[in-house]
């Protein structure tokens, strides 16, 4: 028996950044949008823990116990005080390195499959509190569509959308180590007063309303002066998204994938048509949001 559970990817559509805390973490006002690209995790049992990972980025993914997958199944079995023995098998479509929470979706998605697999019966609570010790991006990905994440990102209010967004994403050559962004930014940040991060009002109303223009107008993200200082080039990409008609243009989190709002689907085709063109980017996108967040799509709990 095996159980599949499928994870979304995330945009941040506003990063505030606060300083930087004793702990070394960031406190954050952090709004999470889920989108329609997904990774999928199959856990079936087998002599002990394993991971195989398929897809375009794969080559990028480790297979040992640093993988969040890993992880997760590894802070689940201690809990319960049983052996981690599954074989977890990742196919990735969400990309590496990229800012879209592809390792945190597949920390969530192998928590979740876990606890289908073995039964476990972990609550909803403890597998945020779980999801939270892996990382600080791991509890949305457990629950998807629109949230706000205070702390570090982990303390999560869900926030209803008003309607469908349609996005681009261009993915970037080379990845971005997330650490090393915000290291830039605290270094970018020196001297200078750094306000405690608040989400924004225009732009919680602009998602309750589902209008595109209203969130084009007050997304934002904190990051992006460290990605773009990091990654110069990005900024030609940003140009072409919006030359092609975005309604906004940002860093995906803490980078390099960019995200652009599109009015509309055919806006968003002609968009990835002009960032493909431009020659800037690895791959395009088109995906739309807020997505449902881990989702059991073979096994017990789906039947
Ligand atoms: O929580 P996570 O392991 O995903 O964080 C990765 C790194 O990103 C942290 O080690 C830290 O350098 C940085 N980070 C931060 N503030 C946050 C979240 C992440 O400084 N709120």
């Amino acid at each position: 028996m095996s159980v599949t559970v499928r994870v979304p990817a995330k945009v941040n559509v506003q990063l505030a950044v606060g300083a930087a805390r004793p702990d070394g973490f960031h406190d954050l006002a952090n709004v999470f949008l889920a989108v329609g690209l997904y990774d999928e995790v199959t856990v079936t049992p087998a002599d002990e823990l394993r991971v195989t990972c398929e897809g375009p980025d794969a080559a990028q993914v480790p297979l040992d116990r640093t993988n969040l997958a890993a992880r997760a199944a590894l802070a689940l079995a201690e809990r319960r005080g049983i052996e981690p023995n599954v074989h977890i098998h990742i196919a990735k479509d969400i990309p590496v390195a990229g800012g879209m929470a592809g390792g945190s979706a597949d920390g969530a998605g192998a928590l979740l499959a876990c606890n289908t697999l073995w039964g476990t019966g972990a609550s909803r609570a403890e597998l945020l509190a779980i999801c939270a010790e892996l990382g600080s991006d791991v509890p949305f990905s457990l629950v998807g569509g629109v949230a706000l994440g205070i702390g570090r990102g982990e303390q999560l209010t869900v926030l209803e959308a008003g309607g469908t967004f349609h996005w681009v994403f261009a993915m970037a050559e080379r990845g971005l180590s997330t650490p090393a962004v915000f290291r830039e930014f605290d270094r970018l940040a020196q001297g200078r007063d750094i306000p405690a991060p608040v989400a924004s009002a225009e732009l919680l109303a602009a998602l309750a309303k589902g209008d595109p223009d209203a969130l084009a107008a007050s997304v934002s993200n904190d990051l992006q002066p460290a990605a773009l200082s990091l990654f110069p080039e990005l900024a030609d990409t940003l140009d072409a998204g919006r030359g092609a008609g975005a309604l906004a243009a940002l860093v995906s989190g803490s980078g390099p994938t960019t995200a652009f709002l599109a009015r509309d689907p055919e806006s968003a085709l002609k968009i990835a048509d002009a960032l493909r063109a431009s020659g800037h980017c690895r791959t395009v996108r088109t995906a739309t949001g807020p997505a449902p967040g881990a989702t059991v799509t073979q096994g017990p709990a789906s039947r």
